[in-house]
């Protein structure tokens, strides 16, 4: 069993971003920025996004953020974002979900310039992407096909099984890796909350992807010996031996079921770094302008 080590290909990863940011800035160019729109104090989201203007810095980017309290009409949460649409001092931005029960997540996603979209969730990335066109990637699933990439894991004419159906990670994993090409050409089978027999269908996969937020479903019954296990989970449980007053949990039962595998990401330090390396892969392009003039 090998661990996939997200933590390290992210440093890796930002370390080459890092350096081509001092080429661009050496080319007389300018300096990257990503803005981030944080709207309350969610805890979950605090972290996110201040683990986002780390990253920022640690690849040589200029970041900006701004806060709304929770009480934001969706109007002025909608003007924000126009302004950092025709701000020519910001390459791409962010609007840190889940925002609160008032304001229309998917109007908020549609108002955003989608050449400014690092996050890719506007349409017309999603769209692009799913017809195989140059655009901005969603991050997680990104940072997914990259660690396989990474790590070799072979994936023409393997059996995949994606955990949950979501706009930001299930939908676009299972479009990306049945794209040709590598990492892609894999025969990909969607499981979500209606699904029968699902622990039929994992015990056939080559390579499992979970991401439905359920700690500790996928248990060693529901996996075949030699499988690679991609752990998307990351719910909060309480634990009092934290100074935080919780740990993350991956979705995987991971003692039992990483010495069966080939490959298993570990949460935290698998997926969880790659998403935010992702975001600053997107952001690099968008200053260079190599998606979308
Ligand atoms: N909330 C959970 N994941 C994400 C993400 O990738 N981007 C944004 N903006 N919000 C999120």
């Amino acid at each position: 069993m090998e661990l996939i080590d997200g933590k390290k290909v992210s440093q890796e990863i930002k370390k080459e971003i890092a350096l081509e940011v001092q080429s661009i800035l050496a080319a007389g160019g300018k300096r990257p920025t990503l803005a981030a729109i944080l709207v309350g104090h969610d805890g979950g989201s605090e972290t996110y996004v201040a683990n986002k203007i780390k990253a920022c810095e640690e690849c040589g980017f200029n970041s900006k953020l701004i806060r709304f309290e929770s009480d934001v009409t969706e109007e002025q949460l909608l003007d924000a974002i126009k302004e950092l649409n025709s701000d020519d001092d910001v390459d791409g931005f962010i609007v840190q979900l889940p925002l609160p029960k008032h304001i229309s997540e998917q109007k908020v996603i549609e108002v955003i310039d989608y050449k400014k979209d690092v996050d890719g969730f506007h349409p017309i990335n999603v769209g692009r992407m799913s017809i195989g066109l140059p655009c901005f990637k969603s991050a997680t699933p990104a940072g997914i096909m990259m660690l396989l990439e990474r790590y070799n894991i072979q994936t023409s004419g393997a059996r995949v099984v994606v955990l949950g159906r979501s706009n930001i990670v299930g939908k676009p994993v299972a479009t990306m890796l049945m794209q040709k090409g590598y990492p892609g050409n894999a025969t990909v089978t969607v499981c979500h909350s209606a699904t029968k027999d699902i622990k039929e269908i994992c015990k056939e996969a080559d390579i499992i992807i979970a991401a439905l937020g359920q700690p500790g479903f996928v248990t060693a019954d529901m996996v075949k010996p030699g499988a690679t296990i991609i752990d998307v989970g990351t719910t909060r449980v309480p634990d009092a031996t934290k100074k935080s007053g919780f740990r993350l949990s991956g979705d995987v039962d991971f003692q039992n079921v990483a010495p069966l595998c080939s490959f298993i990401t570990p949460v935290p330090g698998g997926v969880g770094p790659m998403t935010i390396t992702s975001l600053m892969k997107n952001t690099l392009l968008a200053a260079s302008k190599a998606v979308y003039k």
